[in-house]
């Protein structure tokens, strides 16, 4: 799958983060946007996504259909619609600085210029050695002489909007005309958390945490089969996750819903023998950010979860990991963390991967939602329709 994009740090200690190729199908090279279908493919997909009724409320809402989970030209118009517009978070960082993020495309015959993650002082394309800085300038080329009406200042890569909220950036393909100055972090605030972000950052989540580790999971679901799950207000917690269950006190999960972000909520169990308890200390709250961002902040720890849409049936999900400095030092207790975290995730990859399955059978089209729990999930599937239909 073509890589789209690179997020370049200019500071050699924003190395320490890993740049992030989103490995979206491509904007300006893959047949899959939305002007690229073919129109009945783009009939059918509008037409599927109207199979849901947001204005049915949730004690009598049925879930979207399974089409929605399952239909390759739904999913084209799931990139057009929701991950080529409005703010995407790509990856993190550790350190103040200036962060670029360029389309990985050469402007010479196309070739992906950059892939997996590293540190250089200028981008050479691997295929005839186009040179471009760090700002996306063109540098130099060779054997370009008797080349007419070229002016390097044109060939430059095609930068991407990009800001900076806490320790996350942000990307967004809409606005790539915009001049850097259009984006303030107060307007990003706004767009890309709503009314929640003195919320979220009350609660801790901050740049004062240190980068501990990311992890990667492809898993064989469509990826709002793994934002549902993250949605069901803590529903599958005591059947699918014991362990875990043991660390919370269940009955306190509460959700709230703001603009475009949801947040549930939950108590450490105040049990004092459990296997989790300094993990995921008194509170957590776990933040979604529509469409694929969840901010989970827990004890002394904070992870964030990127789900990147690789097909119909398929996606990624990246966890990053940050940790109170103070613990930086207590290898056994992150090594633990780690390991206690890894066993959730494993337990619903099994989930959503079961759930896959179930969402193909001519047996299943829709579910409902339980209404005391799955608010958040309501929620998402009601946002979805809204950037599908408008
Ligand atoms: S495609 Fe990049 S140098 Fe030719
Ligand atoms: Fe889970």
């Amino acid at each position: 799958m073509a890589m789209i994009m690179k997020v370049t740090p200019f500071i050699p200690n924003l190395q320490k983060r890993q740049p992030q190729n989103l490995n979206f199908p491509n904007k300006h090279s893959s047949k899959l946007i939305c002007c690229s279908l073919n129109s009945s493919d783009h009939v059918v997909s509008q037409k599927l996504a109207q199979h849901f009724n947001p204005n049915i409320p949730i004690e009598k809402a049925v879930t979207p259909p399974s089409s929605w989970y399952t239909h390759p030209s739904f999913f084209h118009l799931e990139l057009d619609r929701v991950f080529y517009r409005g703010w995407q978070a790509v990856v993190c960082r550790d350190d103040s600085g200036n962060v670029r993020a360029f389309h990985n495309v050469c402007r010479h015959h196309a070739s992906i210029i950059a892939s997996g993650s590293g540190q250089k002082s200028c981008f050479v394309c691997p295929y005839h050695g186009w040179t471009y800085g760090l700002n996306g300038n063109f540098v130099k080329a060779t054997r370009i002489s008797g080349m007419r009406d070229f002016n390097g200042n044109d060939f430059g890569l095609i930068p991407i909007k990009v800001a900076t909220w806490g320790p996350f950036v942000l990307l967004n393909l809409e606005k790539e005309n915009l001049s850097q100055k259009e984006v303030d972090s107060h307007n990003l605030a706004k767009e890309w958390l709503g009314s929640c972000s003195e919320i979220l950052s009350t609660n801790g989540v901050d740049s004062s945490l240190s980068y501990v580790c990311r992890r990667e999971y492809t898993i064989q679901c469509n990826w709002k089969v793994f934002c549902d799950n993250y949605l069901d207000g803590g529903y599958h917690v005591p059947y699918a996750h014991k362990g875990l269950a043991s660390g919370l006190n269940l009955d306190s999960y509460s959700t709230t819903l703001f603009e475009r972000v949801s947040i549930q909520s939950c108590e450490g169990s105040s049990r004092k023998s459990t296997e989790n308890n300094d993990r995921l200390g008194r509170k957590a709250i776990y933040a979604f950010i529509y469409p694929n961002f969840m901010i989970n902040r827990y004890g002394p720890w904070m992870d964030t979860n990127l789900v990147l849409p690789l097909g119909p049936n398929k996606c990624q999900v990246i966890f990053d990991y940050y940790l109170e400095p103070s613990l930086q030092v207590d290898k056994d207790f992150i090594e633990k963390s780690l390991q206690d975290s890894e066993k959730v995730q494993i337990e619903d990859i099994v989930l959503c991967e079961g759930v896959q399955k179930g969402l193909q059978s001519p047996a299943y089209s829709v579910g409902r939602y339980a209404p005391k729990v799955e608010q958040a999930m309501h929620h998402f599937h009601r946002l979805l329709y809204e950037n599908l239909t408008t």
